[in-house]
C-alpha cells in the first residue's frame, strides 16, 4: 500500500524530488504493486512523436493488484457498497473475496464468449455494481473496457462503438434516475442497427421490464453467470497494454478515444487517490460521480479498490427522493471523504438550506470537487454547511487525459483558497505560456496551463489516431502538454483554474464540444448552419446558447422549431447536451476565410459590446443585427 504524505514539509520534500529525478520517484511508488515482472525501464519519452512509456517491460495485470493484494489482508472487508436509487430497496454490498468471485465469474463468461486480450467491449450500463464487475472482469482478461455514460444516446453509443469496433456490449433492461426509469436496452438495440460490430449483447436485469431479446445475439447476464466457474487465471500484461478507452468531447469532430495503459494508470490512480483524500484504513469513501465518466474509473473503481478501501456507488440522484439523499446516504453509510461536483453543489444550494441543517454529518472528514471550476460562494456553502467548518476541501483539476489528479490540496495538509486547485501533486510539472508558447515563470501571471514532463497517468494515444492525439494535445505548444485550459497563478504560487479556452463548453461538470453540437442541430432539415458558444449559467456552470440560421423562417413556427431542435440535440447526442438557448439569426459573424466568429457570439451571450478587433469579419453589418434583437 502506498504510504501517504502527511505534512506539508513532506509535501515539498516530495515534491522536489519528483522533480529532481522523475524515474526515480515514481519507481519508488511503483514498487508498492504487485509486478509479475519488474520493468527494465521506468521512463521513456518525448513530446514530439510523441510517445510516453512508463515501467517499459514490466508484466502486471492491475486485477492481482486490487485482489490478491487485499484478499490478504481484508478480504471480509467492504470493497463496494451499492446504494440503489430508491432508498427503500435493499443495498446490496461486496466484500473484496465476493467481488473476486464475481469477477472471476465474469471473466469467464467473456471468455467463453471469445472474448480475448486486446479486444474491446463496451459497456453501457446504469450505476449498479454490475458496471463494477463487467470492467474489472475486462481488465482480468486484458480486454479493453469502453465504458458509455448511461445517458448517451443510440448514436452517441453506435459511433463510439464504430469506432473502438467492440464486439460484445454490455447493457441491462433499463435503469432508475430519480423517479425516470431510462430505456438502456431499447436504445442499445437501435444503436447495434448502426454498430455493425456488435456480435453480442449481455443483458443484466434491472427494471424487471420486458424487453427484445434477439435470439442468438442477446443474453441475460444472470443466466450466463449462473454455470460460470469462480476461478479464473489473469492475463499477464506488458505496463504499456491498453487498459480502457474512454471517449471524450474535443474542439472538433468526433469524440475522441482517449487511451490509457496498465502499470501507470496503475500507479497514478492509487497514488492520488491515497494522498489527495488522506484516506486510512477502514474510512469509507463515497464519490458520487458515475462510472461513464473518468471520475468514476479512477475514483470510485481503480484507486479506491488498489488501495484497498470501501468505495460507495450510488445509483441515483442527489434530489430524489428529496434533495437530502445525499446527507442521508453520508449518516447512513458514515462516510468519511465524499467527492462531488460543483454543480450539484449548486443545486443543492438552491434548494434552501433546510435540506442540510438538520444532518450534522460528523463521520465526514474531507470533501472533494472536481470537473469544472468551484466559484466562491459555492465553495463557502460546502465548507460551511455540508462541512461544518472542519473538513478541508480538495478542489481537484484533471481531466480524462490526464488519468488522475494533477493540481489539488492534499487534504488538510496544503492550506486551502476558494476557488483555488492549489498546487501541483508531486511529479507534475504545470507551466504557464502566453499565447505565443512564452513561458511566464514565476507567480502573478495569466495563461494557458500545460504540462511539460510525463506521469504515470497520463494518456498515451487516441484510440485509432495518434495524429489527432498529437495535434490536440502536442502542437499548440511544441514540447508541451496542453490542456486547453486557461490558469492563474497568483502571489501565492497557487493556481486557480479559468475553464476551457477551446470550443470545449462545461455544463454541469460535463464536457461537451460545440461542433458536435452544431452538427446535430445541423442535421435538422430547415437549419442551414449554427454557431453554438457557452454562457455563464448559475447552477450548470455553463449553460448552451445557439445561434441557428434558418432561410425564410416564418415567426409563428420559433418555438415549435426551437423544441424540435432541442430534442433533435437530445436524440442525437443526449439530453445533457440540449441548449438551454436558441436564438435564430440571418447571418453568423464570419472571417474572411469562413470561419465563424465565436468569440463574438460569446460577447453578445455576455451582454458585452466591446468586440476588440473585428477587421477581420467579412460581414461587420450582422454586429447590428445580434445586437439590437
Ligand atoms: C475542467 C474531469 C476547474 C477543466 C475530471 C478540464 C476543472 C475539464 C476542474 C476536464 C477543477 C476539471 N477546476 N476546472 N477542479 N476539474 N475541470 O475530461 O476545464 O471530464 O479541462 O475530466 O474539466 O473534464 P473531464
Amino acid at each position: 500500500m502506498i504510504t501517504k504524505i502527511s505534512t506539508l514539509g513532506g509535501y515539498l520534500h516530495e515534491y522536489e524530488k519528483s522533480v529532481a529525478d522523475p524515474a526515480k520517484f515514481w519507481s519508488k511508488i511503483a514498487e508498492n504493486f504487485y509486478w509479475r515482472k519488474n520493468w527494465d525501464k521506468t521512463l521513456e519519452w518525448n513530446f514530439d512523436e510523441p510517445k510516453i512509456e512508463w515501467f517499459k517491460g514490466g508484466k502486471l495485470n492491475i486485477t492481482e493488484n486490487i485482489f490478491e493484494r487485499n484478499l490478504f489482508l481484508r478480504a471480509r472487508q467492504k470493497a463496494i457498497i451499492w446504494e440503489p436509487n430508491d432508498p427503500e430497496e435493499e443495498c446490496r454490498s461486496y466484500t473484496y473475496d465476493e467481488l473476486y468471485l464475481e469477477v472471476n465469474k465474469f471473466a469467464n463468461v467473456l471468455r467463453d464468449m471469445g472474448v480475448q486480450k486486446g479486444d474491446r467491449v463496451t459497456i453501457y450500463l446504469p450505476m449498479i455494481p454490475e458496471l463494477a464487475v463487467a470492467m474489472l472482469a475486462c481488465a482480468k482478461i486484458g480486454a479493453i473496457h469502453s465504458i458509455v455514460f448511461a445517458g448517451f444516446s443510440a448514436r452517441a453509443l453506435a459511433e463510439r462503438n464504430n469506432d473502438a469496433k467492440a464486439k460484445i456490449l454490455i447493457t441491462a433492461d433499463g435503469g432508475f434516475r430519480g423517479n425516470k426509469v431510462i430505456p438502456l436496452k431499447e436504445t442499445a438495440d437501435e444503436a447495434a442497427q448502426m454498430a455493425q460490430d456488435i456480435e453480442k449483447m449481455i443483458v443484466v436485469k434491472r427494471t424487471g421490464k420486458e424487453v427484445n431479446m434477439m435470439k442468438d445475439r442477446d443474453f441475460w447476464w444472470e443466466d450466463l453467470m449462473q454455470n460460470a466457474s469462480p476461478s479464473a487465471s489473469i492475463e499477464v500484461m506488458d505496463a504499456e497494454d491498453p487498459l480502457f478507452i474512454l471517449y471524450t468531447s474535443g474542439s472538433t469532430g468526433k469524440p475522441k478515444g482517449v487511451l490509457h495503459t496498465t502499470g501507470g494508470y496503475m500507479v497514478y490512480a492509487a497514488y492520488t487517490f491515497k494522498n489527495v483524500f488522506q484516506y486510512s484504513d477502514n474510512d469509507i469513501y463515497f464519490c458520487a460521480a458515475d462510472i461513464g465518466w473518468i471520475t468514476g474509473h479512477s475514483y470510485i473503481i481503480y484507486g479506491p479498490l488498489l488501495e484497498g478501501a470501501t468505495t460507495i456507488m450510488f445509483e441515483g440522484i442527489p434530489t430524489f427522493p428529496e434533495p437530502d439523499r445525499y446527507w442521508k446516504i453520508i449518516e447512513k453509510h458514515k462516510v468519511n471523504q465524499f467527492y462531488t461536483s460543483p454543480t450539484a453543489i449548486r443545486a443543492l444550494i438552491a434548494e434552501g438550506e433546510q435540506w442540510i441543517e438538520k444532518y450534522e454529518l460528523k463521520s465526514l472528514k474531507v470533501l472533494g470537487t472536481v470537473g469544472e471550476p468551484i466559484n466562491e460562494e459555492a465553495w463557502h456553502w460546502y465548507h460551511d454547511h455540508v462541512g461544518k467548518n472542519r473538513c478541508p476541501i480538495v478542489d481537484t483539476w484533471w481531466q480524462t487525459e490526464t488519468g488522475g489528479i494533477m493540481i489539488s490540496p492534499l487534504a488538510g495538509i496544503i492550506p486551502t483558497k476558494p476557488a483555488f486547485a492549489t498546487l501541483p501533486l508531486p511529479g507534475i510539472q504545470p507551466v504557464v505560456v502566453d499565447k505565443e508558447g512564452n513561458m511566464l515563470e514565476g507567480r502573478n501571471v495569466e495563461g494557458n496551463l500545460c504540462i511539460k514532463h510525463p506521469w504515470p497517468g497520463m494518456a498515451r494515444t487516441l484510440w485509432g489516431n495518434a495524429k489527432r492525439f498529437k495535434e490536440a494535445y502536442f502542437s499548440t505548444f511544441p514540447g508541451l502538454y496542453f490542456t486547453g485550459d486557461g490558469v492563474k497563478v497568483d502571489e501565492d504560487g497557487y493556481y486557480r483554474i479559468l475553464g476551457r479556452i477551446d470550443d470545449v463548453i462545461n455544463v454541469s461538470g460535463h464536457r461537451l464540444g460545440t461542433a458536435e453540437i452544431e452538427n446535430a442541430l445541423n442535421e435538422h432539415p430547415l437549419v442551414a448552419e449554427s454557431a453554438v458558444v457557452g454562457f455563464p449559467h448559475p447552477i450548470k456552470g455553463q449553460g448552451i446558447y445557439a445561434f441557428v440560421v434558418v432561410p425564410d423562417l416564418a415567426p409563428d413556427i420559433h418555438d415549435e422549431l426551437r423544441n424540435s431542435l432541442k430534442k433533435g440535440v437530445a436524440k442525437l447526442i443526449s439530453p445533457i447536451a440540449k441548449p438551454d438557448e436558441i436564438r435564430f439569426v440571418k447571418e453568423l459573424p464570419k472571417t474572411r476565410s469562413g470561419k465563424i466568429m465565436r468569440r463574438i457570439l460569446r460577447k453578445i451571450v455576455e451582454g458585452s459590446t466591446d468586440f476588440g478587433d473585428i477587421t477581420t469579419l467579412v460581414n461587420p453589418e450582422i454586429i447590428k443585427d445580434l445586437t439590437e434583437n
